[in-house]
Parts: C-alpha cells; sequence; structure tokens
C-alpha cells in the first residue's frame, strides 16, 4: 500500500517542475512553460476557452413554456436538475481533495478550474430553478437525493469510492476513485442529457439546454483531465497496471451502467413521449463502453460500438464561436466581450 503525500506550500530545494505525478518534489510555484506534463497547458487554454456563466442565458421562452410541459415532463426535469446539483457539489469537493495530491503546481491548478466550473454548473441549477419554480419548490429539489432511494442508491456507489481515496489516500485509492470520478462526470449525468436535449429537438426549454450543453462540454474535459492523470499514475506505477485492475475497472462499470439504467427507467421510463427508454439504455451501454475504453480497458459490454441517440452528437459536439447550435444570444455576448477586452491582442 503505497501512501500518497499532501503537496507542500512551499519547498525551496525542490524544481518548479515536478518530479513526479504525485509523491514527487516541487517547489509549488506555477510557471506555465516550465511543467512535467506537456498537454497540462492546451488542457488549462481549453478549460478556459469553455468559459461561461448562467447570467448570459435569458431564461424568458423557457419560463414560459414551462407550464405548457406534461406533467411527466416537469416531473423529470426536476428529478435530473435535483440529481446534477448533488453530483456537482460532491464533484468540486472530490476535484479539491484530488488537487491536493498531485505535486505537479499545473495539475493542482487544472483541478481548481475543474472545481470552479463544478460551482458553475451548481449556480446553472439554482438559477434554472429560480427562474421557474417558487423558493419552496426549489429547496425541495435540491433536497431530491435524500428522498429518492433509486437516487440514494447510485450516489452511494459513486461516493464509496471517493469516500476511501478521501480518508485513505493511496494509490489503489485515488486510481479506483478516478475510476468513479470518470463514471460520475462520463456517465452518471447522461441519462438525464438526453432527457434535456430531446426537449430542445422539440424547441422546448432551449435556454436550460443551453446550459446543460455548456456543461456537457465541461464534464468532457473533465473526462479527459482524470483520464489522463489515471493513465500517468499506472504508468510511474506500473506495478498497478494489473490483469486483476482491468477486471476490477470492468466490473464497476457494469454496476454503474446497471445503476444508470434503473434510474433512466425511474425518471424516463416510457412517460417522454419521444424518449424511448430502451434508446436510452443502449446510449448508456455505449458510453459506458466508451469510458472504461477510454481508460484502456475493453468494452464491458458487447456490441454497442454506435451511438444510439445519433442526433445527440449535434448537442455534443458544439464548440463555442464555431457552431451555434441554439443561436443563444449569450454565445454573442461572449464575442462582444471578449473584443471589448482586445483579449485576443493580449
Ligand atoms: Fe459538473
Ligand atoms: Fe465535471
Amino acid at each position: 500500500m503505497t501512501e500518497i503525500k499532501r503537496r507542500v506550500l512551499m519547498d525551496k530545494d525542490a524544481p518548479n517542475r515536478s518530479t513526479a505525478i504525485v509523491n514527487g518534489q516541487s517547489s509549488n510555484v506555477l510557471n506555465w512553460d516550465d511543467v512535467r506534463f506537456s498537454w497540462a497547458y492546451p488542457k488549462y487554454k481549453k478549460m478556459l476557452g469553455n468559459f461561461w456563466t448562467p447570467f448570459e442565458i435569458n431564461m424568458g421562452t423557457d419560463v414560459k413554456q414551462f407550464n405548457n410541459l406534461t406533467d411527466e415532463e416537469k416531473k423529470t426535469f426536476k428529478k435530473v436538475i435535483g440529481l446534477l446539483a448533488l453530483l456537482d457539489s460532491v464533484q468540486t469537493d472530490y476535484a479539491g481533495k484530488v488537487a491536493d495530491y498531485l505535486t505537479d503546481s499545473s495539475l493542482n491548478a487544472l483541478m481548481i478550474i475543474l472545481a470552479q466550473q463544478e460551482v458553475i454548473h451548481n449556480h446553472s441549477y439554482s438559477y434554472i430553478l429560480s427562474s421557474l419554480v417558487s423558493k419552496d419548490e426549489q429547496d425541495r429539489i435540491f433536497d431530491f437525493w435524500r428522498t429518492e432511494p433509486v437516487l440514494e442508491k447510485r450516489n452511494e456507489f459513486v461516493l464509496k469510492g471517493y469516500e476511501q481515496f478521501a480518508e485513505n489516500p493511496t494509490i489503489e485509492n485515488m486510481l479506483d476513485s478516478i475510476v468513479y470520478d470518470v463514471i460520475l462526470e462520463g456517465l452518471f449525468f447522461y441519462s438525464g442529457f438526453s432527457f434535456f436535449y430531446h426537449l430542445a429537438r422539440e424547441q422546448k426549454m432551449v435556454a436550460t439546454s443551453t446550459m446543460i450543453n455548456y456543461i456537457n462540454r465541461d464534464e468532457q474535459l473533465h473526462v479527459d483531465l482524470f483520464v489522463k492523470i489515471y493513465k500517468e499514475l499506472l504508468e510511474e506505477y506500473p506495478e498497478y497496471d494489473t490483469p486483476e485492475r482491468a477486471t476490477k475497472v470492468e466490473g464497476i462499470f457494469r454496476e454503474a451502467a446497471a445503476l444508470e439504467i434503473e434510474w433512466a427507467n425511474d425518471v424516463i421510463g416510457n412517460k417522454i413521449d419521444g424518449l424511448d427508454v430502451e434508446d436510452v439504455e443502449d446510449y448508456i451501454y455505449f458510453y459506458a463502453n466508451v469510458r472504461c475504453n477510454q481508460l484502456g480497458y475493453e468494452r464491458p459490454f458487447e456490441g454497442y460500438r454506435k451511438n444510439p441517440l445519433k442526433w445527440i452528437k449535434a448537442y455534443e459536439d458544439v464548440d463555442l464561436g464555431k457552431t451555434d447550435f441554439f443561436e443563444q444570444k449569450s454565445r454573442q455576448y461572449v464575442k462582444v466581450n471578449v473584443q471589448d477586452n482586445g483579449f485576443d491582442d493580449l
């Protein structure tokens, strides 16, 4: 059991560029031109490029449309937001905990930006709900994680993995917690996402879906960052890169997919016109395969090589400034501000 030590605040005798991903030496001074991993700076630029805030998004049309949703759509809408609120809250804290144990100051910086983005995600849920429902109802939705049994079971699954690392930071526990992270950020959001994209496809609740789309885009970068850290850990500690670990991770993904499918049946079921839960199930298997494979392991589900909800692709691939999928004013705001600040000239 290799324990991981916390990064020290300052080390006069250590180089600025760290000597290892964890348990290395680092002065803790951040010079972006002198960091351990060549992918860190491009990742930093991408994460900053994603910057957005809910304030930029006008909820006017959504407010009018919300009352016209079917009762089931409203119920699902609230449940999914309630779920996301819990996951993003926990994620903010987990990212901070991981940050403490990464030796290189640039990786610490990336984790802090990641955590900041999770804060914005939570802000968006408050912002959406405060526009659409009463304060009492908003408070109730933010408590769903306490009262919904299916949700509770699913959250406990991820939290267990996070807690193990938080309480006992070893290489093994960090690796495991990253697997749970990839499940949280790369799988457990996805049936929720599909519901909002389904509404957007029908031109409903487009402002909300725009925020969901921005969140989705952030999460893709987050998953990739954690995957890179996972692989780097295995590179530096090859004794953990074993067939047993592969089997363990594939098993965790199987369990995660089963829980996500249970949740999809609870919130989507056959209640949402135009969105078949069978397709969402296939989408979950597909993403479980994608994520497990990203971590370097076999796809746990035979078949499921293609995205069964092809129309979602357009939403997932939106790139700020290039594809203006939703034609939201907010994107123009961003551009105007950028020019006003002369940021391009810096
Ligand atoms: Fe998030
Ligand atoms: Fe995230």
